[in-house]
């Protein structure tokens, strides 16, 4: 896709209709995909213009700001652009080399400083077919953070700057603010911020024990149940809250852990005298919910607490409630790729549970209220306030990216439906009908990832084509937590965990960006139709 920055005496030609070759362009380049540029120092010089022409500064705003986005012009740039003859385009040209990287720079003047930039006046341009529509020669990658970027640009710029010059770093008033607008969005009392959704699991249970046993940690007896196929975390936190991870296997449709396999282990483990089960971890895979229903009807009956892992599933729902704040709580990760992805790592912790709350707050603190005066082993785990500025800046359009996740899933759906040996996932929402029979509920689905199963041992040959076609795929997850070193003597597993294994084998994640056109998702389907 090509960043372009048009220069100001080409936005002006055309806006006052100077220029007709200016106006195609523009025309053109507004209808295309690529994406578009101005800097900040052109802003004040484009209202100048327009004062002085008189123009319609509404109808410019409108024409323009929706489609162009603002580069930010640092400092440093406008001081590298006094050491150049004409100072002004410099500092243009400076500030979109610095967002960009590469790019083209479309302008009726002569000498305009390019470097890594393409410098081109509006006719050459417009002979440059592959600038309008260039989205199939590009290789698809699986997520597109920079596109997210520019899409936010403007926000996430004066977030970090304003965040930087407030110098407050540590527990700065974002870290509160974020914490405060996901409780109301998520539907919970607390939510607390932390330097990870590792770490978000380990303080939660660390936080369960105390409350729970009365011990810093869980000990080996404590039994988690869990499932194999997950991220790593998931299981590692475990080990690391000193408990033992008791894996048991997935519903081969949603990839989730099966509550009539949970059902199974608990018979089996209460004949255990060696060990008690203390909770259970559902992992909302893909960003799909699990059946919650079931899974908090069993921890009832035999008093379990659930630690539901939202890291993948933000913004998803199981029955109208939003995940994370169906069990005692809640853990998310904002790694960069998460649907509510920061820009480094970042995580949180929802519950309604205040002693909970209150325990998690000071472990990610060293483990006291006060400090310098500590009560338990804690760890310095608290979330950047610039991640929190981030991340404020980004959950506007939560909701927003997710609802476009689901309508590239429809479209994967509808056109991959029917291909033998593929089985796609289930529904994007799914309308069910409720206990009293009276009401329909919704279940959402938020695509983190949309994963294919790929039957007859055929999947990574058919990752090696899509590669070769210059798509990104990825396999989450190859090795079920129960077959890596680091589990092995300290878990225990429930049955064969067949259905783990076999997942681990066949599934395929396909490229899940919110930002991309049908274009590409369409690409995708055909390149995965042609394959043998
Ligand atoms: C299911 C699951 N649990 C936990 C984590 C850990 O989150 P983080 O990478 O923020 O530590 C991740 C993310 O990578 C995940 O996908």
């Amino acid at each position: 896709m090509a960043k372009i920055l048009v220069d100001i005496n080409v936005l002006l030609d055309d806006f006052l209709n100077r220029d007709v070759v200016c106006k195609e362009l523009i025309d053109k380049l507004v209808e295309s995909q690529s994406e578009l540029f101005i800097t900040a120092s052109m802003a004040a010089t484009l209202d100048y213009f327009l004062n002085k022409y008189e123009a319609d500064k509404s109808e410019f705003k409108r024409k323009f700001f929706g489609r162009f986005k603002i580069i930010t012009t640092s400092g440093f740039d406008a001081l590298k652009a006094l050491d150049f003859e004409d100072g002004e385009d410099a500092l243009i040209s400076l500030s979109f080399q610095r967002a960009v990287g590469e790019g083209i720079i479309i302008t009726n003047d002569k000498g305009f400083p390019s470097n890594s930039v393409k410098v081109l006046t509006p006719k050459e341009a417009l002979k440059q077919q592959d600038i309008f529509n260039n989205e199939n020669n590009k290789t698809i990658p699986i997520l597109d953070l920079k596109k997210q970027y520019y899409y936010l640009i403007e926000d996430i710029d004066n977030a970090v700057l304003k965040n930087i010059a407030d110098a407050k770093y540590i527990l700065g008033s974002q870290v509160k603010e974020l914490e405060d607008k996901i409780a109301g969005y998520i539907g919970v009392k607390h939510c607390i911020g932390m330097s990870s959704g590792t770490e978000a699991l380990v303080l939660s249970l660390r936080a369960l024990a105390i409350k729970l046993k009365g011990q810093e940690y869980f000990d080996k007896t404590d039994g988690i149940i869990t499932t194999p196929f997950t991220f790593t975390a998931t299981g590692d936190a475990v080990l690391r809250a000193g408990a033992t991870p008791v894996f048991v296997d997935i519903d081969p449709i949603t990839y989730n852990i099966d509550p009539a396999e949970i059902r199974e282990c608990l018979k089996s483990e209460i004949q255990n005298p060696k060990s008690k089960i203390r909770g259970i971890i559902p992992v909302h895979l893909y960003g799909k919910p699990c059946n919650m229903d079931e899974i908090m009807d069993i921890a009832k009956e035999y008093n379990l607490f659930v630690l539901e892992d939202v890291a993948q599933a933000f913004g998803g729902t199981w029955r109208d409630k939003k995940l994370g704040s169906i069990g005692t709580a809640g853990t998310f990760s904002f790694f960069p790729s998460k649907n509510l992805g920061g820009f480094g790592d970042g995580g949180m912790v929802s519950t309604n549970d205040d002693e909970l709350a209150e325990l998690m707050r000071m472990l990610l603190k060293h483990g006291g209220k006060d400090k310098y005066n500590v009560d338990h082993i804690g760890y310095n785990a608290r979330l950047d306030t610039l991640q929190a500025a981030i991340l404020l800046a980004k959950f506007k359009f939560i909701d927003e990216f997710n609802a476009k996740r689901r309508s590239i899933a429809e479209v994967y759906n509808k056109e991959l439906s029917g291909i033998g040996g593929l089985v796609l996932p289930g529904n994007n929402s799914t309308p069910q009908l409720s206990n009293s029979l009276t009401q329909y509920f919704t279940n959402v689905h938020v695509y983190h990832q949309y994963t294919i199963r790929v039957l007859n041992g055929k999947r990574d040959s058919l990752q090696k084509h899509l590669k070769e076609k210059g798509i990104d795929t990825m396999v989450y997850y190859p090795v079920p937590l129960h077959k890596m070193e680091v589990f092995d003597g300290r878990c225990r597993v429930n049955g064969g965990l067949k259905e783990s294994e076999k997942a681990v084998k066949e599934v395929l994640s396909l490229p899940m960006e919110p930002l991309v056109g049908q274009e590409t998702i369409m690409k995708v389907v055909e390149t995965i139709k042609s394959h043998q």
